[in-house]
């Protein structure tokens, strides 16, 4: 059971989903009652879908950590049937015991789908199977080639077999937001009548006004007679910049689900903010008079761990976890924050769990020191993770003066993402300067059998290019031959003083799909070379799962 405080700061008390049913939550006094609104999370699949923002298991490890410490009722693991990439990570969340959020996947409407979902997501505490069809005319006819009849007899069987698996069943009928209102009535009734628990209201691709879109869920609500044996879900893309305004429109004619991403990340300009959902929630509880289990302090952890892990910046100016959100600039603001913080600022940056002020540690620092940090930065280590950890963070700030908690955020992360590379960089020389041809030697192991580490092969090659890191990473395809394409990149330093660590980022193409990397180092050849080397081992392992 989670608790929160209502406007009038007595305690509320929100009951977990039952069988579909959103409970309400009440005060521990028996006084106002409130609805909740539970929240879906979808940055593992939907947030996925952004171009570059593929990320590895260990990544979505942390993130579904992430997840669970926010309080998420939902966390949408992936979508297993469209890889055996994704089917592995959900299975893997799925089979986390500390995760208490119900755990589904998206599957469409297919037996063979439905069942690789019931495979990966059967191990979580909740289990949830998420299927998905089209109800507009355009993705009926032009896309999927069918009848409304057609759709009707899919989605029945697809929920009558789904439900023979697993208990919660959500639909979705994509693109709801242009289908024909009298049809998507009938479908959402019928696939109720065939079970289903929650069912989802798409804005697939964020073309409806807020009015309207809530106009469609009052009408939901109004036509569909056995709307209330289901929770009424909403998906709002945001490409007219109106994702959360559509779902909080939702949420007054009576959605109970909000689907969302953190930092709003999802196919083409994203999917709802969770983050901005949450704290409307909460700032203006006394508008909507709902609650909900969103731990709002660990918003801004959340925020910068799905940045760092997807290389997708968060806007300075983004609402609520941008780095601006809280920032005065004009002297007038500035004097009326001094004066009263309620002048020009409607949310507490401690809310949202924007840190106050960072420790510094150096070469000086003891253990004590430096594992309280680690544990304040959010982090569960186990006994060997952590003392591998303290030995890098002595090597670092012996380097470094100060190590800020931007380094040691990038050293834990560094620390798990290493894993099963089939390539690793042994060494590395590079030479440059004005006048001069650039030139890079690599030296890198190729692990070719998991099962036999030591079993590996050793290459080594050199090459000139603009600069030493064109030369290194031509060194590079020397050694992988893989036919990789540079499609971005970007050097920037990710902690203070002349000693600041220097973060690479970039995306490359391969086989058509794009991978980011992201490598860190107090010097920044080195930082480039490892990002460009995390992206080929990433490309190198979703092609070899691919064969
Ligand atoms: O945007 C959409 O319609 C979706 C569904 C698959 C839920 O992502
Ligand atoms: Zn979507």
């Amino acid at each position: 059971m989670f608790t929160s405080f209502n406007p009038k700061g007595k305690q509320v008390e929100k009951k977990t989903m039952k069988k579909g049913k959103v409970k309400e939550g009440k005060t521990k006094e028996g006084g106002v009652k409130k609805d909740r609104i539970m929240f879906f999370d979808t940055t593992l699949r939907d947030g996925e879908q952004s171009p570059g923002a593929s990320m590895n298991l260990k990544e979505k490890l942390l993130v579904a950590k992430q997840l669970a410490a926010l309080g998420v009722d939902v966390i949408e693991a992936g979508f297993p049937a469209s890889s055996l990439g994704d089917f592995e990570a959900v299975k893997s969340i799925a089979q986390q015991t500390k995760i208490a959020s119900a755990i589904a996947g998206l599957c469409r409407a297919s037996e063979k789908d439905i069942k690789a979902c019931w495979e990966a997501v059967k191990y979580a505490k909740k289990s949830r199977i998420h299927i998905f069809l089209a109800t507009s005319d355009l993705h009926i006819e032009k896309k999927l080639q069918k009848t409304r009849a057609q759709i009707l007899d899919m989605a029945i069987k697809a929920v009558k077999y789904g439900k023979s698996l697993c208990e919660d069943i959500e639909f979705s009928a994509e693109d709801a937001g242009r289908s024909d209102m009298d049809f998507l009535c009938n479908f959402v009734e019928a696939v109720i009548d065939a079970g289903v628990n929650t069912i989802n209201i798409t804005d697939t691709v964020g073309y409806t006004t807020p009015i309207e879109f809530g106009g469609k869920v009052a009408e939901i609500k109004r036509r569909v007679h056995n709307i209330d044996k289901a929770v009424i879900s909403v998906h709002c893309h945001n490409d007219l910049g109106l994702a959360v305004a559509n779902s909080l429109a939702a949420i007054e004619n009576g959605a109970r689900q909000v689907e969302c991403t953190i930092n709003g990340i999802g196919e083409r300009a994203g999917n709802a903010s969770l983050e901005e959902l949450a704290m409307v929630l909460k700032v203006r509880s006394h508008y909507y008079n709902v609650c909900h289990s969103i731990e709002t302090k660990e918003l801004y952890n959340a925020s910068k761990l799905v940045s760092r892990l997807t290389g997708i910046s968060v806007q300075p100016n983004k609402a609520v976890v941008g780095a601006n959100a809280f920032a005065h600039e004009s002297g007038i603001h500035q004097d009326g924050v001094l004066k009263a913080r309620e002048t020009y600022e409607i949310m507490n940056p401690a809310d949202v769990g924007v840190p106050e002020s960072s420790l510094v540690l150096g070469k000086h620092s003891g253990r004590h020191a430096f594992f309280k940090r680690v544990k304040d930065l959010g982090y569960e280590l186990g006994n060997k993770e952590s003392e591998s950890l303290f030995e890098k963070f002595k090597v670092l700030a012996d380097k470094k003066k100060a190590v800020f908690d931007e380094d040691l955020v990038t050293l834990i992360e560094e620390d798990a993402n290493s894993g099963k590379e089939t390539f690793i960089l042994d060494y590395l020389s590079a030479t440059s300067g004005a006048g001069t041809v650039s030139t890079a030697t690599v030296k890198i192991s190729k692990i070719e059998d998991f099962q036999k580490p030591q079993a590996t092969l050793s290459f080594q090659e050199a090459a000139c290019g603009s600069g030493p890191v064109d030369a290194a990473y031509k060194a590079i395809d020397k050694i992988v031959n893989m036919d990789i394409k540079l499609t971005e990149f970007s050097l920037r330093a990710i902690s203070s003083g002349e000693d600041a660590i220097g973060e690479c980022f970039l995306k490359v193409k391969y086989q058509d799909v794009v991978y980011s990397g992201k490598g860190t180092s107090t010097d920044v050849i080195e930082a480039s070379t490892k990002a460009y080397m995390q992206a080929i081992n990433k490309a190198k392992s979703f092609a070899d799962k691919e064969k």
